[in-house]
């Protein structure tokens, strides 16, 4: 990965060819195709009746996962304690801000310098409307949200090997798509091409459709006119008084927007996942998993590190380290162990579960991804390109820019996503020294905006696959991986049962998390009650 050179055309174009259809959100399109939605069931909050008889609870990790089933598992009567690795509460959901200080596996450490009141999401960074779960979480606890901005119209799409380099604004490249293969529609319409699919009634209703919907002159023509420029932009904007009259843009031929692809970022807001309204907590996303460990108080111990996880006919029993102690193995007991620890390090630990359990434990391998944040001396991309909040595609390994959908207006500095990356660039990234991300991250930015050049002030970045309590992004299932073990990794074994997003059908997002949460909880309290 060479950042003075746009990428070649490569064997790695084709395996990226899913992230490159709509910068991540063709990877999730994928997972629906997969039989992986993001849709939530989540009605309400869940009752526990009946009584657990003073049953207690060895939950490990204090992600949304284990805080969620913490939490309900005391308030049904449960005698709860969460053991977790690091010294904060949140897991994958974090915030990093100035003062912070992280290091990752490999031993890089990487002092964050944001500004006050500046700040970047590592992970998850938008709340769909429809996860009603972590929504009602947040709810519930007080925890501001905001609107998160998905799709911005006035944000760039950019390709490497279109229109010279040169960024097209998100309008002009939806309106000239929609626009030019609504005239081909219409005329072939008309001029009876469709016969036989449609009838004459339906195919006028069709042509009137298509005027609408991609702003057709009378002679179905997608043309240089008031009509168009009032989707895609003017040349010059309609003023006020004398010499206000506004000058029509030239849209784009149908042709050279095809051969841009950048008609595939567009699908992107269509998604139930991305469709607006999304959300985000007022500070950053870690504030609703401050808020879940305000709420769970001393049942969570921080600084403890897993090592093995054993259960008998009458409980189980956790080995663990504390932090600074390393080889001064402890333990802990309880009647049942929930474990939310990732696969891809739970999968590492000694634990004695049946052999379907331990199966699935191994069978899920997790997603690359990398994110890079950038702290910019000056709002540019509001004050020069009238850029508010949304987010910029582009075919270069950052794939994204995203800008903060906080602080409008605001004379200071502003963090931008500078990249977000999954597949082989992802890895790629996180093969390189925290710094290197960074200078890549905006020297390939700058290709989109050059007033990155006068205007990064400092930056950090998380590779996934480094961060030493996750090691990954998320699991990644497949149709068949879910239909041989997706039953055994989440059933009850004896006193132990799993929870997060790897347990649920919405993996990558903390609904996935809370939903797995609940549904354990509820079937552990009901193999109590009924013992
Ligand atoms: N669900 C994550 C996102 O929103 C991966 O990008």
């Amino acid at each position: 990965m060479d950042s003075t050179s746009p990428p070649a055309a490569t064997r790695r174009d084709l395996l990226t060819r899913i992230g490159l259809a709509a910068g991540g959100a063709a990877m999730y399109q994928a997972m629906t195709a997969l039989g992986v939605s993001a849709a939530s069931t989540y009605t309400g909050p869940i009752r526990l009746d009946g009584d657990p008889k003073g049953a207690s609870v060895l939950i490990l990790g204090a992600g949304v996962a284990g805080m969620v089933a913490a939490m309900e598992l005391r308030k049904a009567g449960y005698r709860v304690q969460v053991l977790e690795y690091r010294e904060k509460a949140g897991g994958r959901a974090w915030t990093l801000r100035g003062g912070d200080r992280y290091t990752e596996l490999g031993g890089a450490t990487q002092e964050i310098r944001f500004d006050e009141g500046q700040y970047f999401n590592p992970g998850p960074w938008r709340i769909p409307y429809n996860h009603q779960g972590i929504l009602d979480y947040a709810h519930r606890l007080n925890v501001a949200l905001e609107p998160f901005i998905q799709v911005n119209h006035n944000a760039m799409v950019h390709g490497t090997r279109a229109f010279g380099g040169r960024p097209k604004r998100y309008r002009e490249v939806m309106s000239d798509y929609h626009g030019g293969i609504a005239e081909l529609l219409a005329k072939s319409t008309r001029q009876g091409k469709l016969d036989g699919m449609v009838t004459k009634e339906d195919g006028e209703i069709l042509i009137e459709s298509l005027r609408s919907f991609g702003a057709l002159d009378r002679d179905l023509n997608y043309t240089k006119n008031v009509l168009t420029s009032d989707r895609r932009g003017f040349e010059k904007d309609p003023g006020g008084g004398l010499n206000a009259r506004p000058v029509p843009s030239e849209p784009m031929s149908l042709k050279d927007v095809l051969a841009s692809r950048g008609w595939a970022y567009l699908a992107s807001g269509a998604l139930y996942e991305f469709q607006m309204t999304m959300f985000q907590p007022v500070g950053g996303m870690d504030m609703i998993a401050q808020a879940m460990a305000r709420e769970c108080g001393d049942m969570i111990q921080y600084n403890r590190k897993v090592v093995g996880i054993q259960q008998d006919e009458r409980g189980v029993t956790v080995a663990f380290e504390e932090t600074g102690r390393p080889g001064q193995v402890q333990q802990a007991r309880a009647d049942y162990c929930l474990a939310t620890i990732p696969l891809s390090i739970l999968s590492q630990l000694e634990m004695n579960v049946s052999g379907p359990m331990a199966a699935a434990i191994q069978a899920v391998p997790y997603a690359a991804s990398v994110k890079v944040g950038l702290q910019m001396k000056r709002r540019f991309w509001e004050q020069d390109e009238h850029i508010y909040a949304g987010i910029s595609y582009t075919d270069l390994p950052i794939r994204m820019i995203q800008y903060p959908a906080h602080g409008y207006g605001s004379r200071g500095k502003g963090v931008l996503l500078g990249a977000y990356a999954f597949g082989p660039y992802a890895y790629e990234f996180t093969a390189l020294p925290p710094e290197e991300r960074v200078r890549r991250a905006v020297e390939w930015g700058a290709q989109i905006h050059p007033q990155y050049r006068e205007e990064f002030d400092t930056g950090a970045s998380v590779g996934w696959h480094r961060v030493p309590w996750a090691l990954g992004c998320n699991g990644m299932w497949t149709d068949a991986t879910r239909a041989e073990h997706y039953d055994n990794l989440c059933a009850l074994d004896n006193r132990i049962l799993l929870a997060g997003e790897h347990a649920s059908y919405i993996p990558a997002w903390q609904e996935g998390a809370v939903l797995s949460a609940l549904d354990a909880v509820s079937r552990l309290h009901r193999r109590v009650v009924s013992a």
